[in-house]
């Protein structure tokens, strides 16, 4: 659950807390209210009786007084029975008494006598437990309603606001951590600004000044590669220059000598081919290499990169075969970068193929363009390491050491890529593997 959520959540247990303890007290207190006013009005009620008792002794009829009285009885459902005692006989009032109601009854004894100087005139009205108590009920069932549609009013209220409320507090969190996302995917120099001045905010401006100062380290060290490699590529190819001339002369070497030349001339090369490719990737994560596309053959190029290598093949016992399944569609690419990709390939699956074996390389139409394919069944790949091979100097642990430098599959992705293609590999240990390039018939233009 995210932070958003977690808060959201909280705030809003929060409020709904809250606002179930203020209605809890609310319905406390106005049910004490309530029954303090249902006193009262029963209060009034035998004050009316009383009033009524005490006018008709005054007069001395009684006649109004039943008449009023038998009014009261029938509208107010409370009053279950009233009578009155009148010169020494009791009067019931709007018909005998019935029975009791469930819950019993409150009998007051309304002695009027005194007052009007008739003693023995007395009114007894008997009130009704159950309507009252009915009444009780209901009047305070309808406040809890009142205060539950209230309360959840206002609890609605509180999520949208603790909703917003995170909303607002996270969504700074949110943009740092895609500033930070951007960083690791390789978007170097991504700031991120959330505005203010607490914790956030200077959380916020740390994240963009290591971003900024990982931008300047990674300029540094391409800057570095470029100008190392640049540099070494000139005496390099003045030894290798110097060693062929020394080896074609014809007298004056002896075997040991010979011997000796031929092996830093070899050394020279892998060590000129290690410097190629490092000037290459820079030249590529600097969006320097020269990349022009044409219009080209795929089959073409794969072919005579078969064609190059099948004296080494053979040299290795290896069976060097070029497939063309289907036409290809009309292409455009730089034949020289992707002759480049095929050759790295091509010359891996030499590498690690121990003769006898057979190498295939297969071009196809697939999609809007065209892939190529080259199989071998050589030593194979870790299942764990077949994602990583494409990656600077990634070398698996089973290839033989001091075969290469793990830059070739790093050069062939990039390269793809550049063309709006995909490279994959797969493959089965001690089996053979299988790498696989594909481009679109149309690529992405050259970048400026
Ligand atoms: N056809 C293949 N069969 C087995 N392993 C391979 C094959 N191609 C590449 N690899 C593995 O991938 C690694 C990286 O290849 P690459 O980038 O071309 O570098 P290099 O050839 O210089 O070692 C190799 O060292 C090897 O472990
Ligand atoms: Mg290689």
């Amino acid at each position: 659950m995210g932070i958003r959520s977690k808060l959201a959540l909280v705030l809003s247990l929060g409020i709904a807390a809250a606002t179930a303890a203020t209605a809890a007290a609310f319905v406390r207190l106005q049910t004490a209210a309530l029954r303090e006013s249902e006193a009262e009005k029963v209060q009034l009620l035998l004050e009316t009786i009383r009033q009524a008792g005490t006018e008709s002794s005054v007069s001395g009829d009684p006649l109004v007084l039943l008449d009023q009285l038998a009014f009261l009885r029938k509208t107010r459902p409370e009053l279950h029975h009233v009578r009155v005692l009148w010169k020494g006989e009791w009067h019931d009032v709007g018909g005998s008494r019935p029975p009791d109601p469930p819950g019993g009854v409150a009998l007051r004894a309304l002695d009027v006598a005194a007052a009007a100087g008739h003693p023995g005139f007395q009114i007894e009205a008997a009130l009704s437990s159950r309507v009252l108590e009915e009444r009780m009920l209901r009047e305070r069932a309808a406040l809890v309603e009142n205060a539950t549609r209230s309360g959840a009013v206002v609890v609605l209220c509180g999520l949208l606001f603790s909703a917003l409320l995170a909303g607002a507090l996270t969504g700074r969190l949110r943009a740092i951590e895609s500033a930070v996302g951007d960083i690791g995917a390789g978007k170097l120099g991504t700031a991120v600004d959330v505005g203010g001045s607490d914790e956030i905010a200077r959380l916020a401006r740390g994240v963009s000044e290591m971003s900024e100062k990982l931008k300047e380290l990674d300029e540094l060290k391409k800057t570095f590669v470029a100008s190392v490699t640049h540099e070494l590529r000139s005496p390099l190819g003045a030894i290798q220059a110097q060693v062929r001339q020394a080896l074609a002369k014809d007298e004056g070497l002896n075997d040991r000598a010979r011997q000796s030349l031929d092996r830093i001339l070899l050394n020279a090369e892998r060590l000129e081919h290690f410097v190629t490719s490092l000037l290459e990737m820079a030249k590529i994560e600097r969006g320097k290499l020269d990349y022009q596309p044409k219009a080209a053959d795929l089959g073409r190029v794969a072919e005579d990169v078969v064609l190059f290598f099948a004296p080494r093949a053979k040299e290795a016992g290896l069976e060097l075969v070029f497939e063309s399944n289907g036409a290809l569609p009309p292409m455009r690419f730089d034949p020289d970068l992707v002759a480049q990709v095929a050759t790295n390939l091509v010359s891996n699956a030499i590498k690690f193929t121990k003769g006898p074996g057979k190498i295939v390389v297969r071009v196809a139409p697939s999609g809007t363009g065209a892939s190529c394919e080259v199989q071998d069944s050589g030593i194979g790949i870790p299942a764990d390491s077949v994602a990583r091979l494409f990656r600077p100097f990634e070398r698996a642990p089973n290839a033989p050491r001091s075969t290469g430098t793990g830059l070739g599959l790093a050069l062939a992705k990039s390269i793809v890529e550049m063309h709006g293609g995909s490279i994959s590999a797969r493959s089965e240990l001690g089996q053979g593997s299988v790498f696989r390039f594909e481009l679109p018939a149309a690529p992405p233009a050259p970048a400026a």
